[in-house]
């Protein structure tokens, strides 16, 4: 069988690889010579080819466009002329293989062909390297050697994932790639950013595994589009949105754990903080296809990641059209394929729970955490919402209408929480013993009881949940 390819080479490398393409005895075709990246697009999204090459300069070639050609089934061959860093760069933008573009072109010939054999389809790690050299970390984010599943992927010092240190790079004992924590709850306010800010700085506050001498660190990330807040709370007032120039460099392939430091600034020892969008309309900035390599990067910056997401699961955009479109719950929905662990919060007062019951049933059938353990806290609990025994109808509520048997429960703690705000602070560092900071305390300890899923899983589940 003919394999249709779609060739976006330029310059005198363009004529000698189609030349060679052609003669390979009827089994490739070049089907389209693309002038740009938007006519290669256009071309796979017609279903014109299978296998698509790229040159490493190709303008405006990033992360999204690779999931668009990965999407419309073309995978991508990448041909590097810029050296190592540039091989890194294409392999955290998606392709699937980068050939030197000082190959003989025999090997262009013979990487298309191999291509066309049944393998890892996309959005899958079927990563190789053709006649380069160097660190290739995985397209996805995660450390190569445990998990790009290809033997002849040379395995060089990633500065992403495995073994990566928290300071991006210093000499130490390997540290274990952190874990994820998604904080959600469905809408009316019922209090996910202040469980995230407390419980991010409860849990850089416990002890590392494995770690000597200190706090492992967390990284508190704000991935509401809707109404983020955390920049506010913990007093980082006029502060850049993190989250987008986050997003931006790893559509660019070039976010790696120093990067990531350096947008994220110590707000309290051992929490740095990604501040999100500061104006709901820049939602478009934050792409899942991004936002999957923030989420891998930052498991190599911190021992938690923390990420405080908007309340909406929908994903109407998949309904509406035929074609890709930006979605505006990308980083809520992305944030929780990723997570170890979803923590729910709904509000301990009759709406609120009557929310939360409905809300842990969507959270269900969207089928987006599925590999996470599910934590579930009543935030506000009080006798004035609840009647005289409030932890005892807000237990009986939760079993009886969603079969939750175990929910935490943080009370109303109006002078501990508004004292925080005002300095712009966490519980930890302003309202220490508090009631509400002991029981997310005591949330930490709980969330940290919970093990890591491993990376091939979480892949798995994100392509499922995007289909
Ligand atoms: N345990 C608590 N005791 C008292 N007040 C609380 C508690 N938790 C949250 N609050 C207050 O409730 C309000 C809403 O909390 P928060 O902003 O954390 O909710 P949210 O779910 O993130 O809301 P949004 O939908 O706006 O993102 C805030 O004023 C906060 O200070
Ligand atoms: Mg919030």
């Amino acid at each position: 069988m003919t394999v249709p390819v779609l060739s976006a080479l330029r310059g005198v490398r363009e004529s000698s690889v189609v030349t060679a393409l052609e003669g390979a005895g009827g089994r490739i075709s070049v089907t389209r010579r693309c002038a740009d990246l938007a006519e290669l697009l256009g071309a796979a999204a017609a279903g014109l080819g299978r296998v698509a090459l790229v040159p490493d300069d190709l303008p405006l070639l990033d992360r999204e466009a690779v999931v668009l050609l990965r999407e419309s089934g073309v995978r991508v061959v990448a041909l590097v002329d810029g050296g190592p860093r540039a091989t890194e760069r294409m392999l955290a933008l998606g392709a699937e293989v980068v050939v030197d573009a000082g190959a003989p072109v025999a090997d262009v010939v013979a990487t298309v062909l191999s291509l066309a054999d049944p393998g890892p389809g996309p959005g899958t790690a079927g990563v190789r390297a053709v006649g380069v050299a160097g660190a290739l970390p995985d397209p996805a984010g995660a450390p190569a050697a445990s998990d790009a599943g290809s033997g002849d992927v040379p395995v060089g010092d990633s500065t992403v994932g495995d073994g990566a240190a928290p300071d991006g790079g210093a000499e130490g004992p390997p540290v274990p790639p952190g874990r994820t924590v998604a904080v959600w709850g469905p809408t009316g306010a019922p209090g996910r950013t202040t469980v995230a800010v407390n419980l991010a700085a409860e849990l850089a506050a416990l002890p590392a595994p494995g770690v000597a001498g200190g706090a492992p660190g967390a990284l508190l990330v704000d991935a509401d589009t809707y109404g983020g807040t955390v920049a506010q709370v913990v007093g980082l007032l006029d502060e850049a949105p993190g989250i987008a120039a986050a997003a931006r460099a790893a559509g660019q392939g070039v976010l790696d754990v120093t990067a990531l430091a350096r947008l994220t600034p110590v707000v309290e020892p051992g929490l740095r903080v990604l501040t999100g969008i500061s104006r709901a309309d820049r939602w478009p900035e934050l792409p899942a296809s991004s936002l999957d390599l923030v989420w891998e990067t930052a498991r190599g910056l911190a021992q938690w990641v923390v990420v405080d997401c908007g309340f909406c699961l929908e994903q109407d955009e998949v309904l509406s059209y035929d074609t890709h479109a930006p979605r505006r719950n990308a980083a809520t929905l992305s944030a929780l394929a990723a997570a170890d662990v979803v923590v729910v919060v709904g509000g301990g007062d009759a709406v609120g729970m009557q929310r939360l019951v409905r809300g842990l049933s969507e959270l269900a059938d969207s089928g987006v955490a599925a590999l996470a353990r599910r934590v579930v806290v009543v935030n506000r609990v009080r006798a004035s919402a609840a009647g005289r025994r409030p932890e005892h109808a807000v237990r009986d509520a939760l079993a009886r209408y969603a079969g939750v048997d175990d929910p935490h429960l943080v009370p109303d703690d109006g002078p501990a929480v508004d004292a925080a705000l005002l300095r712009g602070a966490t519980l930890r560092e302003a309202s220490p013993r508090s009631p509400a900071q002991a029981s997310i305390a005591a949330l930490a300890a709980r969330v940290a009881g919970v093990q890591a899923h491993p990376p091939r899983a979480r892949r798995a589940l994100r392509s499922t949940v995007r289909g």
